[in-house]
Parts: C-alpha cells; sequence; structure tokens
C-alpha cells in the first residue's frame, strides 16, 4: 500500500548491501517509485534490487565508498536523475570477522575508510545537495557495536562509532533545512557480513531492519533507532558497565 509520507525516490549507497536491498522492497512496498544504485559492482545491485522490488525503477551507478573525489558527482548525478533525493540510504560496510588484534595495519585503514571515512565524506556532499532542495531523509546503517569497543572487533565497532557520531552530528547541522538524518543501530542481522558466524543474542534479519527502517522514516521524528528496539535500553546499561564487566560479558563475540 502506498504512503503519502513515504519516498518517492531514493540513492543507495552500497546497493548490495542485504539490508539495502530489503529497504528498497519495503519503500517499493510503500510507493517509492524510482532509485539510483550505487555500489561496487552495480549490475549484481540491479539483479538484486530487481528481483527483491520489481516494481522500482532503478539506475546502476559503479562507486566506491573509498573513492572520494567521485561523491560531489555522485550525490549531483543522482539528484538531477531522480529529479530530487527523498531517501539517501547508506549501507556501506565490512566486518572483519572479528579479527582484533589481528588485524594489521593495512587492513585497520581500510576498514576505517570503507566504514567511516569514505560513507562520511559521501554522506557530506549528499547531504549538500539535499539541504539544497530543502528535503528528504539519509538513514545511515551504523550498529550497536560502536556503542562499546569488543576486543573481538574493536576496528569494526569503533569505524561505526565514528560514522554514529558524524551522522548524529550531521543531523543537528542539517536541522531547519528541512533534511533530516535517521541513524539506525542493528544488532546481529543474518546476512552476507555476517555468514559463518554463530547469531548473537536478538539477531534479526534483513527484512525486520528494513521495516523498522520504513517505519521510522514515514514516522519522521525518530533520530536514533536500534533494531530491535530492546537493544537501546539494554546497551544504556551496558555501556555504563565497568570495563572488567564488560570484557566478562562481551567475551570473544
Ligand atoms: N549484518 C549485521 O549484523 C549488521 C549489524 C549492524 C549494522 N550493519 C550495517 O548494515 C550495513 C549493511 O550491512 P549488510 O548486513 O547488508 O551487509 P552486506 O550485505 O555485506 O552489505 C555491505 C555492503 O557494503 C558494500 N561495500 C563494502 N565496501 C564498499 C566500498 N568500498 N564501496 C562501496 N560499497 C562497499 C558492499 O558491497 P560489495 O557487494 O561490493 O562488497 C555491500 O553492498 C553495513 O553498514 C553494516 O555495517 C550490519
Amino acid at each position: 500500500m502506498s504512503d503519502r509520507r513515504a519516498p518517492r525516490s531514493a540513492l543507495v549507497l552500497g546497493a548490495t548491501s542485504d539490508i539495502a536491498v530489503a529497504c528498497v522492497a519495503e519503500f517499493g512496498r510503500r510507493g517509492l517509485q524510482q532509485a539510483v544504485l550505487a555500489a561496487r559492482d552495480p549490475a549484481a545491485a540491479t539483479d538484486a534490487v530487481a528481483a527483491a522490488a520489481p516494481d522500482v525503477r532503478t539506475t546502476p551507478r559503479r562507486w566506491d565508498a573509498t573513492e572520494v573525489s567521485d561523491h560531489r558527482a555522485l550525490a549531483t548525478e543522482a539528484h538531477d536523475h531522480l529529479g530530487g533525493i527523498d531517501l539517501a540510504l547508506c549501507a556501506v560496510g565490512m566486518l572483519g570477522h572479528h579479527a582484533g588484534r589481528a588485524m594489521g595495519p593495512e587492513q585497520v585503514d581500510e576498514m576505517v575508510r570503507t566504514n567511516f571515512a569514505g560513507p562520511a565524506a559521501a554522506l557530506a556532499a549528499v547531504a549538500e545537495v539535499m539541504a539544497a532542495d530543502g528535503r528528504g531523509t539519509i538513514v545511515v546503517l551504523s550498529s550497536v557495536a560502536g556503542q562499546r569497543a569488543r576486543r573481538s572487533n574493536y576496528v569494526y565497532g569503533s569505524s561505526k562509532a565514528g560514522l554514529d557520531v558524524f551522522a548524529q552530528g550531521l543531523g543537528d547541522a542539517l536541522v531547519g533545512t528541512g533534511v533530516r538524518v535517521v541513524v539506525v543501530r542493528p544488532g546481529f542481522v543474518v546476512s552476507r557480513m555476517t555468514e559463518g558466524l554463530d547469531p548473537a543474542p536478538f539477531a534479526t534479519d534483513p527484512p525486520t531492519v528494513a521495516r523498522t527502517v520504513a517505519g521510522a522514516v514515514t514516522a519522521g521524528h525518530r533520530e536514533v533507532v536500534p533494531v530491535p528496539v530492546l537493544l537501546g535500553p539494554l546497551f544504556g546499561v551496558l555501556r555504563a558497565a565497568p570495563r572488567p564487566l564488560w570484557r566478562r560479558i562481551a567475551g570473544d563475540r
């Protein structure tokens, strides 16, 4: 069923993401008409979205989050092609399967650029284009992993924390422009990213995340959205736990 507050046009950053594809499908059910799919493999993104959301018209765009010199061009092209961006969704990310100290300097650098520096730079470009139009919502997929570092995946967690804080600040800076930022913090999601890992407590799936994202975007007031919602208060408590206790709780997960 079409929702009159739902976006009609979308720019998807990291469009092969399982969560992103589920979001396009969910927004498609609510009236999304067209999307620019920015991805390292735009053909794969097109195929995935065509299967999940056949009614959404898509335009593929090759794009790598770490190629910062391309971000302004992407934002402008997407805006001109779509006639304005109602929704920008950032789903770029790499996990590195909880490698912790096994990650060398090159891997740490790649993860920070992929999860934080690259997406933040892209969002800066997208936000300016959207602010000039005076409308739209930017959804940033953060993670509960950014709420508190764990010894097994502190590189991932800290890179998501950086993006999370950036997105919150961007949202504050955009107040009054007509553009809103929604920071989404899923826990464990069963997706390509977590293949081979045992699901953590409160694990969800991409369609569940997508329904929550769509609900938050159309409701129009939520700024930080844990998925599932229980993780919000839970991490409020866990963040305050003394570090020796936190190390025991987090274990090697
Ligand atoms: N799965 C979870 O448990 C979980 C939990 C919390 C938050 N999240 C966040 O949710 C988002 C989506 O994750 P997902 O579960 O849908 O995993 P996914 O299917 O592996 O999606 C990750 C996406 O990031 C893209 N990507 C990686 N490096 C890139 C780069 N340099 N330039 C452009 N795109 C790049 C991947 O593209 P390629 O196809 O080219 O590799 C893929 O589309 C991520 O930001 C992730 O951190 C996931």
